[in-house]
C-alpha cells in the first residue's frame, strides 16, 4: 500500500482530486466506487468544482454507491445514496443512468445484492473508501471474509453510533447491505481515504499491525495497487 500523507486537510483534499482527475482524463469511462459519510465531502466539492470549471467530465464514467442504511425513508438525509446525491451527484455531469445505489426497501434483497453485484461485473477501476473508527470498510465490519459478496449486514455498535453523524434524528439503523470485499478488493485501484485526529489509533493499526479480516483496512496492504491518503492528523501516530 503506497503512503501519501499531506501536511494539512486542505493539501489531503488537493492532493485527492488531483489525482482523480488525472484518472478521469486518462481513462474517461472511469468505473467508480464511492463512500458517502463525512470523510469525501470537501473531496466531493473539489470534484464538483472541477467539473464546473471544464477541467474534467464524469459524461462517461459510472459511479456505484458503496453502500447504504436499511430502515430509513427514501428520503432521510443520512441515506448513503441522498448523501452520495447532495455531496456529488447533483453537482457533476454524470448521466442518471450511470449512478448504481443499492434499494435497501426492495422485498427481496438477496436478488437486489445479486443484481448489484451482477452489474459490477467485471469490476471498479477505481474505488475509494473511508474507514470506521473499529477498521471496517464500508460495511464490511471486522470479521467480514476477504471473498465476501455485496450482501446485508447487521451492523456493529460503533458504527450504529457513527451512523447519528449523518442522521437529524434518533431513530439510527441497525443494519444496511454493503458491496462486499470481494468486488472491493478486485478493484483495480483502492484509495483509502483518512483525515483528523479520531482516525489516527486506527489508522496505526490497520497500517503497521498484522494483517488480518479483524481491522479490514488492513487487508489492502495485500491489494497491489492500493493507496493511504492521509492529511497529518491522520498519520501522526505512524
Ligand atoms: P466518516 O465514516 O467518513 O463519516 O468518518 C467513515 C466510515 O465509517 O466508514
Amino acid at each position: 500500500m503506497n503512503l501519501l500523507r499531506f501536511d494539512s486537510e486542505d493539501a489531503w483534499v488537493a492532493g485527492v482530486a488531483n489525482l482523480w482527475r488525472d484518472r478521469l482524463q486518462t481513462n474517461p469511462r472511469l468505473r467508480l466506487c464511492l463512500p458517502s459519510g463525512n470523510t469525501p465531502i470537501k473531496i466531493y466539492a473539489a470534484m464538483a468544482q472541477s467539473v464546473k470549471a471544464g477541467q474534467v467530465s464524469f459524461r462517461d464514467a459510472e459511479i456505484f454507491a458503496l453502500d447504504d442504511y436499511g430502515g430509513l425513508a427514501p428520503d432521510d438525509a443520512g441515506k448513503c445514496v441522498n448523501m452520495l446525491r447532495r455531496h456529488l451527484i447533483d453537482h457533476i455531469d454524470l448521466p442518471t443512468a450511470r449512478f448504481h445505489f443499492i434499494d435497501t426497501d426492495a422485498s427481496d434483497l438477496a436478488r437486489v445484492c445479486r443484481e448489484y453485484d451482477r452489474i459490477i461485473g467485471d469490476g471498479f477501476d477505481l474505488t475509494l473508501l473511508g474507514i470506521g473508527l473499529n477498521g471496517h470498510l464500508g460495511l464490511n465490519e471486522p470479521g467480514s471474509a476477504p471473498d465476501s459478496a455485496t450482501r446485508r449486514v447487521e451492523m456493529h455498535a460503533s458504527t450504529i453510533g457513527a451512523s447519528a453523524n449523518y442522521l437529524n434524528h434518533s431513530n439510527l439503523p441497525t443494519w444496511g447491505v454493503g458491496v462486499g470485499l470481494k468486488p472491493l478488493l478486485g478493484s483495480k485501484e483502492v484509495w483509502l481515504l483518512a483525515n483528523g485526529a479520531k482516525k489516527a489509533e486506527i489508522i496505526r493499526r490497520a497500517v503497521e499491525e498484522e494483517i488480518t479480516e479483524e481491522i479490514p483496512a488492513s487487508l489492502l496492504r495485500k491489494h497491489p495497487n492500493s493507496s493511504l491518503f492521509v492529511d497529518a492528523e491522520a498519520s501522526a501516530l505512524l
